[in-house]
């Protein structure tokens, strides 16, 4: 089965079982400003997790990109990715254990056709001092599926993430009990590391077989947890029905399922090789790579995992409105356009890793998600920009190395010490690593201590940024003149309207104020139709008619965000916060922002002496995001 294949037949799976299909979520969680990226299909859904009626139903599936920023060192063995595509099916509240394992055991087996032979499943434990049992419905659920098929399967525990392992698998055993640093999922891992709030539950994971070898590098045993590559997990049912209080665990309203399943890895697991990088979602960028670079795979998979495996999360990244820069978001996607080019540097590319390979990893996509051919041209201007500057930031570092370290005969002036690392790497972006391979390609010798000189020169920096960042003015507006406050409060009413106007994926990328005029950038991937900033225009003056009053409070950074602040995309934020609101007379709430101030104290301040907001110049600002320039005159 192709991997498009896979993909469509999930959905309709699900579908013909009264499944409402969703949109995907953006790869950066605008509703969600606690993590950078959305790494499963769960958390857009979070309210209706934790009780809201969702408008589609309680039956809801859908294919999500994700993006698990905690991997990146992990890409290089045969499965470990940092991009993937999540397939996932929820009941709120609808229904639970014996439906979802069943309906996941026929999906793998009858749709997909993998051998229910090759299957091995685990469960959860239970934790006594959480008061949640052993979830022995799940294992009679999957007992009597194996049966189903005419497969005796036993049972047997196999304990912790340490000691698993360490009585191996005996014969017949296919239903494994792990406690809850495995079998238990919520955002954030296992229970004891759940904050108040958080929706949690125990889970059933599917690992499929592959035969291979046990790797005794990895423990004395083999066992589905084992990280030796025979077994790899291939979904997991969460049954999401706690939520964790300050004294405890509670019940949600309702139980849910939340079902995740790595479609990238389905699909290695259908054509029965462990290399997920084969299926043919990714193997065109590998074999575009081998052409490209005249290096084979199987001599350099390592890099060839790390180019394929960052182009992805790239291209989805762009697309979805990220660039490159040195906060947040932007720095992720900066670090893997740039460790992609490093890895093209080992594999003898030194050029064009972007303009000739992007498109290749866009090209699988054209049908399963028609946003990636729309912005291709822009993403790939996008890329290769950030390519080109690194690229010469490489020719420049190369050049001040030659100059620090001196090419002449070794003699104590060329010894790559910690000061000169760092200080290519500080004053001219140079990596660590490339002055190690300039190091070892002109045989200048390493000083033994370059680490600890390294990191003292470093918290020097760290101490003088601060010095400075106390300098700056709170907010990054600047001014307080009577014209910038008023701007200041029409970009906050202006905030709003785009989103209702536009969408909640539209989240501020910066903003700039002037005595003349306010500047806003923020994500979205069209140009605004006329009627669109007319919309929007007349938001704002409703709004400035109404008199809204704005007040605003000191709150923990947390507490902020968990009432519905909006944030500015790629700010950090400090424990504490100054957020602003706008109410309308009868109470209701109508902007809630965190902001540095200041603002007017009525919003009809901003109508004196006859003004009207109105919207100048609307453009690009950079890929997915656009910019509004706009007065009140
Ligand atoms: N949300 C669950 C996971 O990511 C399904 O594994």
């Amino acid at each position: 089965m192709q991997v498009d294949e896979i993909r469509q037949a999930y959905l309709d799976f699900f579908q013909n079982r009264e499944h409402a299909v969703i949109p995907r979520a953006n790869l950066v969680p605008h509703e969600d400003p606690t993590t950078l990226f959305t790494g499963s299909g769960m958390q857009p859904l979070l309210p209706y997790l934790l009780g809201q009626p969702h408008p589609k139903g309680g039956r809801l599936v859908n294919r999500q990109p994700c993006f698990r920023a905690e991997d990146v060192e992990e890409v290089g063995d045969n499965r470990h990715t940092t991009f993937f595509e999540m397939l996932g099916n929820w009941s709120l509240g609808d229904y639970f254990k014996s439906r979802q394992l069943e309906w996941f055991f026929r999906f793998l087996t009858e749709e997909v056709g993998l051998d229910p032979a090759r299957l091995s499943v685990t469960v959860f434990a239970g934790d006594e001092d959480l008061g949640i049992p052993r979830d022995e419905e799940s294992a009679e659920v999957w007992q009597s599926l194996f049966a189903s098929v005419d497969i005796t399967a036993e049972t047997a525990y196999v304990g912790s993430d340490d000691d698993g392992g360490d009585r191996g698998i005996h014969a017949g055993e296919r239903i494994f009990y792990y406690d809850g640093s495995k079998n238990w999922w919520s955002r954030v891992g296992e229970p004891s590391e759940m904050p108040e709030g958080e929706p949690g539950g125990p889970d059933s994971e599917v690992f499929f077989d592959f035969g291979t070898e046990h790797d005794p590098g990895y423990g004395t045993y083999c066992h589905p947890n084992c990280d030796c590559g025979r077994f790899l997990e291939i979904g997991n049912s969460v049954f999401m029905q706690y939520v964790k209080r300050a004294d405890g665990f509670g019940e949600l309203p309702q139980k849910n399922v939340d079902f995740g399943g790595g479609l990238e890895r389905i699909a290695a697991a259908a054509a029965d090789n462990p290399d997920v990088f084969k299926i043919d979602l990714i193997w065109p960028v590998i074999d575009a790579l081998q052409s490209i670079s005249g290096s084979r795979y199987e001599d350099e998979a390592e890099s060839f995992r790390v180019i394929a495996d960052h182009l992805r999360s790239a291209v989805f990244m762009a697309t979805d409105g990220v660039t490159p820069s040195n906060s947040q978001q932007g720095y992720v996607l900066r670090r893997l356009v740039r460790r992609a080019v490093r890895h093209g540097l080992r594999i003898g590319i030194d050029q064009g890793v972007i303009e000739r390979l992007a498109p290749v990893a866009m090209e699988v996509y054209q049908d399963s998600y028609p946003e990636i051919a729309q912005r291709q041209p822009e993403v790939i201007q996008l890329l290769q920009k950030e390519e080109a500057v690194f690229r010469q930031t490489i020719r420049k570092g190369i050049k001040e190395f030659d100059k620090l370290v001196g090419k002449a005969e070794p003699s104590a002036n060329n010894t790559l010490t910690g000061e000169i690392i760092f200080k290519l790497y500080d004053t001219y972006g140079f990596p660590v690593e490339l002055s190690f391979e300039e190091a070892r390609k002109r045989d200048i010798t390493i000083a033994d201590d370059w680490k600890s000189v390294f990191e003292q020169e470093m918290q020097k920096q760290r101490d003088r940024s601060r010095t400075a960042a106390k300098g700056q003015f709170k907010g990054g507006l600047g001014g307080e003149g009577d014209i910038h406050r008023k701007y200041h409060t029409a970009t906050h009413l202006m905030y709003r309207a785009l989103r209702e106007v536009l969408g909640n994926h539209v989240l501020q990328h910066g903003s700039n104020i002037t005595d003349e005029r306010l500047r806003f950038d923020f994500s979205h991937p069209d140009k605004l139709a006329e009627e669109e900033k007319h919309r929007i225009e007349e938001l704002v003056n409703e709004r400035i008619e109404k008199d809204l009053k704005v007040t605003s409070e000191e709150l923990p950074t947390g507490e902020a965000f968990d009432r519905g602040a909006y944030g500015a995309f790629g700010d950090t934020y400090g424990d504490r916060v100054k957020v602003y609101s706008m109410d309308e007379e009868n109470g209701e709430n109508y902007s809630f922002e965190i902001c540095g101030g200041p603002h007017v104290e009525r919003t009809s301040e901003l109508a004196e002496g006859g003004r009207r907001f109105k919207i100048k110049k609307e453009e690009s600002s950079s890929a997915g995001v656009r910019r509004i320039k706009a007065v009140l005159e």
